[in-house]
């Protein structure tokens, strides 16, 4: 009988010891997650919210920094070929730039609408919308007060693998004239293998359209004052959309084989930037979605700057992707590495739907319906070549 019950208290002990390295265990991966996210306060904005900075870091060293202003990425660190980590995304020196505005869309992200809707109207289900009208006769990126302008709410992710942030916020019923409320959760996670990853997801109340986005510009070379025309760019995507005056698709998909809009083969981004092309002309440089090919998460485009020897590689779910080469960058700010941002100081390579796609019937559809989940996922991954 004794014996029994000091079994069974070696048996209990036993188990609880087991039981409590079980609770440390957990508590150390999740706590190791949360180790390389640090909050620090960032500014405090016109209607008061004050805007906190998180700063994500993976084992390697590198480290993202993203605010809750308008979920935006204000730092971004790649290494080079001597291993030296520098910054490589645009953007203001001073908070106030992003508060007021953010003139560029610098590392923002973008909704309900990323890219232009023609006139700013759009019929759907009979019903027909007008949305915000802030780039000439059209809307571009949702509108002025589009997401890029909007106070997220930022939660570390605990039970990740990598440090991840959990995005969310809430656009009211006919924000900016969309239909339907519409709750919208973004996860930035950096992995160990240097890679941003970007999942959206959103769910509405009322038929609508919805086409996310992540706006950052990059300079691989690490000094914003440069112009990224000396970047070799491929891109995986045998036509692209021709534009109006206005950047709005003309409805065509032109075969990029023998135009400048060719990059099927890795090719300088200034090489044909210049050229006596019409649609560049347009543009003035790039600016127009290139349709791409394959489906699925695949890798669709990729970037290398000779002289740092960093790469950039893109992969997404989504059917285009905007290629910008900065054209309208005016050298009003001044850069975070000093001087200011000139033209093609910085690309961006915006994963999405086609612009205007509601106006367009043979384009892929970005309607979301009450019960439908929309879901889109874009990785930014960062390597070196020597
Ligand atoms: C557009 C450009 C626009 C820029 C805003 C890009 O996505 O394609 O035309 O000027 O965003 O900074």
């Amino acid at each position: 009988m004794k014996k029994t019950s000091i079994n069974l208290l070696i048996l209990f002990a036993v188990l609880c010891i087991f039981g409590c390295n079980q609770k440390e265990n957990q508590s150390k991966t999740y706590s190791k997650s949360m180790e390389n996210i640090q909050v620090s306060d960032y500014g405090v904005t016109s209607k008061g919210d004050s805007i906190k900075k998180y700063t994500l870091t993976n084992k390697n060293g590198m480290k993202v920094e993203v605010i809750n202003f308008g979920g935006i990425i204000t730092s971004l660190t790649a290494p080079d070929k001597n291993g030296k980590y520098e910054d490589v995304v645009l953007g203001f020196t001073r908070p106030e730039d992003y508060f007021g505005g953010n003139p560029y869309y610098f590392g923002a992200l973008i909704g309900r609408y990323g890219n232009r809707i023609a006139n700013a109207k759009f019929t759907l289900e009979g019903k027909a919308f007008s949305i915000d009208k802030n780039d000439g006769p059209n809307s571009l990126h949702g509108g002025k007060e589009g997401f890029h302008t909007k106070f997220w709410n930022i939660e570390p992710v605990k039970d990740a693998k990598f440090p991840t942030l959990k995005l969310t916020y809430t656009s009211a019923d006919g924000e900016e004239g969309f239909p339907g409320k519409l709750t919208t959760t973004v996860l930035y996670t950096l992995t160990d293998d240097n890679a941003l990853e970007i999942s959206y997801e959103a769910e509405t109340d009322k038929p609508t359209i919805v086409n996310l986005t992540q706006h950052s510009y990059f300079n691989l070379s690490g000094n914003f004052t440069k112009e990224i025309t000396d970047h070799e760019l491929q891109i995986n995507g045998d036509k692209f959309l021709p534009v109006n005056e206005t950047l709005i698709p003309t409805g065509e998909q032109k075969v990029v084989n023998g135009t400048p809009f060719d990059f099927t083969v890795s090719k300088p981004i200034g090489k044909d930037i210049n050229a006596d092309d019409d649609q560049l002309k347009k543009g003035k440089g790039y600016d127009h979605n290139w349709i791409l090919n394959g489906n699925g998460l695949r890798s669709i485009a990729k970037v290398y700057h000779p002289e740092s020897g960093r790469v950039m590689e893109v992969l997404t779910d989504e059917p285009g992707v905007q290629f910008y080469s900065g054209n309208f960058l005016d050298g009003k700010y001044e850069t975070k590495t000093g001087g200011k941002n000139g033209i093609r100081t910085g690309f961006c390579l915006e994963t999405q739907h086609f612009p205007d796609s509601p106006n367009q019937p043979s384009f892929p559809s970005t309607e979301l319906k009450p019960g439908q989940k929309y879901q889109s996922k874009t990785i930014y991954k960062f390597s070196v070549k020597k």
